[in-house]
């Protein structure tokens, strides 16, 4: 189907993640959390995670350099070849402006963009319920799809952990940081025609439904 790039664009807790498992999975192509990323290189200790992971446990945003290093190489692997979902990045109109050059340079067309809209106070019940299985990366949320077990996955029985950053005052950072610094992405890709928002706060089968909806109005008009 479909040599693209997709991105999910919206606040921390809006569910980017939740749907661009399922969006990747459906047709085949990688998703790309940048945070799983960044995760990924703290726990592993690189010098990216060491540079990075003070400026996570505050909220913040890393810097566009290191961030579009690490992207720009991932995209470059054969496996995306086909297309890949953007789950958190572009995150700052420097990141955008770069993406767009990157898909130029690679030949690819411009991106499919879908902007979650969610409420904050919905975000941050979100966000604190958010758990995550170790093993597979599923995720969960302890008062609106809580696992049949309690702290395992469903899947593999993984155990289910918390973010480091989902305490109440790195979220209230993390939001502040997504209405300074990503929010304004929102005009930049509806002035480019190629946004399409999506009611987030919705159930996570009806936004699956718009999700998908909009991606095949994408295509059609491809
Ligand atoms: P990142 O990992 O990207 O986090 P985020 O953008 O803050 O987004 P989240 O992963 O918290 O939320 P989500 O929208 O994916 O929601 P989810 O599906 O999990 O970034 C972390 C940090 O890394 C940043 O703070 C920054 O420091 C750094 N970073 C990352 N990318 C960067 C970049 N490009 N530039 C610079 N720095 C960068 O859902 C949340 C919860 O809600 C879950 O429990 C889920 O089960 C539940 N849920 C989902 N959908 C629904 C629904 N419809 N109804 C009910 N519950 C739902």
């Amino acid at each position: 189907m479909f040599a693209r790039a997709v991105i999910f664009l919206g606040p921390p807790g809006a569910g980017k993640g939740t749907q661009a498992k399922l969006v990747a999975s459906r047709f085949n192509v990688p998703h790309l959390s940048t945070g799983d990323m960044l995760r990924d290189n703290v726990s592993r200790g690189t010098e990216l995670g060491l540079l990075a992971k003070p400026v996570m446990e505050r909220g913040e945003l890393v810097s566009d350099a290191l961030v579009l290093r690490m992207v720009e190489e991932r995209i470059a692997r054969p496996d995306c070849r086909n297309g890949f979902v953007f789950d958190g990045f572009p995150r700052t109109v420097a990141q955008a402006e770069a993406l767009d050059g990157i898909l130029a340079k690679q030949g690819i067309g411009a991106p499919a963009v879908i902007y979650f809209n969610v409420a904050e106070d919905v975000l941050m019940r979100r966000l604190t319920g958010r758990r995550t299985c170790k093993a597979c990366g599923e995720i969960y949320n302890i008062y609106d799809r809580p696992p049949k077990v309690d702290g395992r996955c469903d899947a593999d029985g993984g155990e289910l952990v918390q973010r480091a950053d989902d305490k109440p005052e790195v979220i209230r950072e993390r939001l502040a940081a997504y209405d300074r610094q990503t929010k304004t992405l929102v005009d930049y890709y509806r002035s480019q025609g190629v946004l399409h928002e999506v009611d987030g706060a919705a159930s996570m089968e009806a936004v699956t439904a718009s999700v998908f909806g909009a991606l095949s109005k994408f295509e059609a008009r491809a």
